[in-house]
């Protein structure tokens, strides 16, 4: 199978690629990503040199360039797409939510175009459960039948993309189905979001700001639990159909932090309550007994292993994390593939 990948050399689609290289032999894949802020070629350094130019190939394009899309389409023999290309996080999307609408609901709408024409018989969408809104503390998990009722411009983005691809299924019977999954963690999380954050700030004895309370709570899964849900997704998933994906672990932010701390043998102190969030999430909760039923996923890991080994992994791999956080990863991209 030729696999079209977007957004590949982010957080969950490089962990992605990794699975699929460790898992199969027989699958190429085409990695599409712009190389944004989260972006990072490092992600993927081994995979180029065992597999570079005989089941891995780069292209350096936007998903909303619908030129670019569709040479794309032209040059390779693609038989499925798995969309993780995004804006991705809320706090960017509340600064300025512009490059979210771009990327999240046009590049969705222009990829999803580009594979109908091109007769691609396969499309996974990868969406989140920020679409569904927010839980308070005693409603039942999300459901794939909870309505749509997002709280940030990037959940009102995501949440426009999955309209799009439920519109591709009715109006034109095109094979494209959604994933929503919860909070991931793990290896390659750009130091932006919630755990990789923590632990920088924490491991530099800087203050760790917390939003609000603390007590906001989110359901954390494990990113390879994740990837593998997305590929049960391809294979199994049925046309028209959203499938939830919960790692049975719901923390609040404050426990969370806490877990990290411990880890760090680091004193509760760092903890420095800051403004909250506008508009922030109260509770994430995922029902994924219809991806247990007809997908036969199980996530794998526990909060506890899965916290433990990402820990272990960001403290072996303090080179990245300066990387990513210095801009040298951006100089050493420049030199592979220039500045646009
Ligand atoms: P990320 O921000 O780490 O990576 C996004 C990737 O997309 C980057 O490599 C970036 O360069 C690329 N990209 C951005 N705009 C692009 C464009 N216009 N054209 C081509 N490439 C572009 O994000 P992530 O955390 O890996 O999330 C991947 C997907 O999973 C997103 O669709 C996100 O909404 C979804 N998701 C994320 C989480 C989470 O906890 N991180 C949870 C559920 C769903
Ligand atoms: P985040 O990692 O941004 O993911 P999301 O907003 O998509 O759930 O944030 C996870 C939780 O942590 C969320 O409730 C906001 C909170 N948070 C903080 O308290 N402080 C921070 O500096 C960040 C980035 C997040």
């Amino acid at each position: 199978m030729n696999l079209l990948v977007t957004g590949g050399c982010g957080f969950i689609g490089s962990n992605y690629i990794h699975y699929i290289f460790n898992t199969f032999s027989d699958i190429t894949v085409i990695n599409i990503d712009k190389l944004t802020y989260a972006g990072n070629l490092l992600n993927l350094q081994a995979i180029e040199k065992k597999y570079g130019g005989t089941r891995y190939f780069f292209e350096h394009a936007d998903i909303a360039n619908a030129d670019a899309v569709n040479s794309i389409f032209e040059k390779y023999d693609i038989d499925a797409v798995v969309n993780f290309a995004a804006e991705s996080h809320v706090d960017r999307s509340i600064n300025d939510p512009s490059p979210f609408i771009t990327t999240n609901v046009m590049g969705t709408q222009v990829l999803l175009t580009a594979a109908r024409n091109a007769k691609i018989e396969r499309f996974v969408h990868v969406s989140t459960d920020e679409v569904y809104g927010d839980l308070s503390l005693d409603d039942p998990a999300f459901t794939e039948e909870t309505p749509l009722h997002p709280s940030s411009p990037y959940s009102a983005s995501k949440a426009s993309a999955d309209m799009l691809a439920y519109a591709f299924y009715r109006t034109y019977g095109y094979n494209v189905s959604i994933t929503r999954c919860s909070n991931n963690y793990g290896p390659y999380q750009f130091p932006e979001k919630l755990i990789p954050l923590i632990f920088t700030l924490a491991s530099a004895d800087k203050p760790l700001p917390v939003y609000g309370t603390g007590m906001n709570i989110r359901d954390w899964i494990h990113v390879s639990d994740h990837c593998k849900g997305v590929h049960l997704t391809l294979m199994k998933g049925k046309a028209g159909k959203a499938y939830n994906f919960g790692g049975n672990a719901e923390r609040t932010n404050l426990e969370v932090i806490r877990t990290i701390l411990h880890d760090l043998d680091k004193s509760e102190d760092l903890i420095t309550f800051v403004q909250d969030r506008p508009g922030h999430d109260r509770r994430y909760a995922m029902n994924y007994s219809l991806a247990q039923k007809e997908l036969g996923y199980e996530p794998e890991y526990s909060f506890e292993r899965g916290i433990k080994e990402t820990l272990n992994w960001y403290k072996k791999n303090t080179d990245w994390l300066k990387d990513v956080q210095s801009g040298a990863y951006l100089e050493f991209m420049k030199k592979w593939y220039g500045n646009n």
